[in-house]
């Protein structure tokens, strides 16, 4: 017998050493003691690694990889010499082995890849992050996976939660990511992570106003829900009250004479109801409950604007992306990674710029468990005007940066035309001075060969702007927000005069 040890057990890669190295030993499967981590040391046979190669490594099918992937996430402790069996087989000259369904081993292994698929879904749909108190935008959530799954599924939350400061802790691992950066640890217990926060209660208050009664099925329910996952949402306290009334809540609703429809929500005119003088962080919460037109709804949040408020830079991009509705905050997801590297090549540090966008909600066509981007349209720009001409007021900077054609039509007015006068210094009606240049995810866009390093020269290029202008003494403005030590803030210049 040798000794074959994976750690940890669910990684792909840990398997294949040991499991390549067996195979170009020709340790036949029934000689190889396979075990996890956890009983390492423990083995009395000669570790399978160390033994001398005696033929090459087969080539071996992606689709068994993919399985073996799935497989090893299983806690099942026999999965390690299943899947040694079966690559053992395949090596032997069975290639198509995976398409005979009926086969034992295969059988086995799609069974155990399947209840790995099925607990990543349920923790994509049932992890429930909560605010790390005292501290701004971090957030633990606690998970019982039933499968070694963490690794599996910790990127799709960093891609889902790009900007937030996370960590999902369970009781056999933990994942951490800091808003750059995905990281594994030990796991840990429910205690270690924060318990119910303000935003549940919210979230329970909204849950139990959408819960239709009528629609209730609970066959469905536990089969989408099952119980034991209930433990991680806050809704769930409320089901068993929601259940018991919805019979009768249902009776009243067909006894009612119905009702003329109402318009459903009243569209305040905002940002009127904000003062003259009212805070960025006013206009924000005051933009938390903008209705004035219709993409507040599909999406998750408003976008407002963020950075200093006496900012002397200020950055108008299109509208918020999936990161950006998501986490709430402007140009954090691929747009703003380019934008942020853009800013790093010339020496601009973001956190002096003010950073916003020309509409403050993400307009999207759902495809699937995708969200596709839309272009907003004239009007959705025009019912956010005031914001953006909220922010621009009260921030005041000395220059203003459009970021694509809708925020350059936005403040520079419909006949401007991006291409044609890209990087070239504007004046808006206030006076104030502006550039537009194009919008990071257009280069992003840019597939062909060259044209993506080229669009992406094109961009900085224009963002030179900043520094170039204070060189040239173009003017005083740009000057005091591009001095040598790029500083962005400081004592206000003289405005140029209206153009
Ligand atoms: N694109 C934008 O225009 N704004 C964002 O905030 C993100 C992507």
């Amino acid at each position: 017998m040798v000794a074959a040890a994976v750690d940890p057990p669910w990684d792909l890669d840990a398997w294949r050493a040991p499991a390549r190295a067996a195979l170009r030993a020709g340790v036949a499967p029934q000689d190889i003691d396979w075990t996890g981590d956890a009983q390492r040391g423990l083995l009395a046979g000669a570790d399978v690694v160390a033994l001398a190669p005696l033929r090459a490594a087969p080539a071996v099918p992606a689709a068994f990889l993919s399985l073996a992937g799935a497989v090893l996430c299983h806690r099942d402790p026999q999965r390690h010499a299943l899947l040694y069996r079966m690559l053992w087989r395949i090596a032997d000259g069975e290639r198509a082995l995976l398409e005979r369904v009926t086969d034992p081993d295969v059988h086995r292994a799609s069974v155990l890849a399947q209840a790995v698929r099925r607990d990543s879904h349920k923790m994509k749909a049932f992890v429930r992050f909560r605010e790390v108190p005292g501290e701004v935008d971090a957030f633990v959530a606690w998970f019982e996976p039933d499968q070694h799954i963490v690794d599996r599924v910790a990127p799709f939350f960093a891609r889902r939660f790009a900007g937030m400061r996370w960590a999902i802790l369970t009781p056999y691992r933990s994942a951490r990511w800091d808003s750059a950066t995905l990281a594994f640890g030990p796991g840990g217990q429910r205690a270690d992570a924060p318990g119910d926060d303000a935003q549940e209660d919210l979230w329970r208050t909204y849950y139990a106003n959408i819960f239709n009664p009528a629609r209730l099925n609970t066959t469905m329910m536990r089969s989408e829900m099952p119980q034991k996952y209930w433990k991680h949402l806050p809704e769930a306290q409320l089901l068993p009250g929601l259940v018991r009334e919805a019979g009768s809540r249902v009776r009243d609703m067909a006894a009612r004479a119905p009702e003329p429809p109402r318009r459903r929500i009243p569209v305040p005119a905002a940002p009127a109801v904000v003062a003259d003088d009212a805070s960025v962080d006013a206009l924000r919460a005051a933009a938390r409950e903008c209705r004035r037109c219709e993409l507040w709804q599909p999406a998750t949040q408003t976008v407002f604007g963020e950075g200093p408020e006496d900012a002397r830079i200020m950055i108008v991009g299109e509208q918020p992306g999936d990161a950006e509705d998501l986490s709430g905050r402007p140009f954090v997801g691929p747009a703003g990674k380019l934008f942020d590297r853009a800013l790093a090549e010339i020496g601009i540090d973001r956190g002096r710029l003010y950073v916003t966008n020309a509409v403050k909600h993400f307009r999207f066509e759902q495809r699937g468990k995708v969200r596709l981007h839309r272009n907003p349209e004239v009007a959705h720009v025009n019912a956010c005007g005031p914001w953006l001409a909220a922010e621009v007021a009260r921030v005041d900077p000395q220059v203003v940066v459009c970021l694509g054609a809708t925020a350059a039509q936005a403040l520079l007015g419909r006949s401007f035309r991006l291409m044609a006068q890209r990087g070239t210094w504007q004046v808006l009606g206030d006076g104030r001075r502006a550039f537009a240049t194009v919008h990071p995810s257009w280069v992003l866009r840019q597939r062909e060969p060259g044209a993506s390093e080229a669009g992406y020269r094109g961009f900085v290029d224009d963002l030179r702007l900043l520094l170039g202008a204070a060189d040239a003494g173009t003017a005083a403005a740009v000057a005091a927000t591009t001095s040598p030590s790029l500083s962005v803030r400081g004592p206000a210049p003289t405005r140029p005069a209206r153009g």
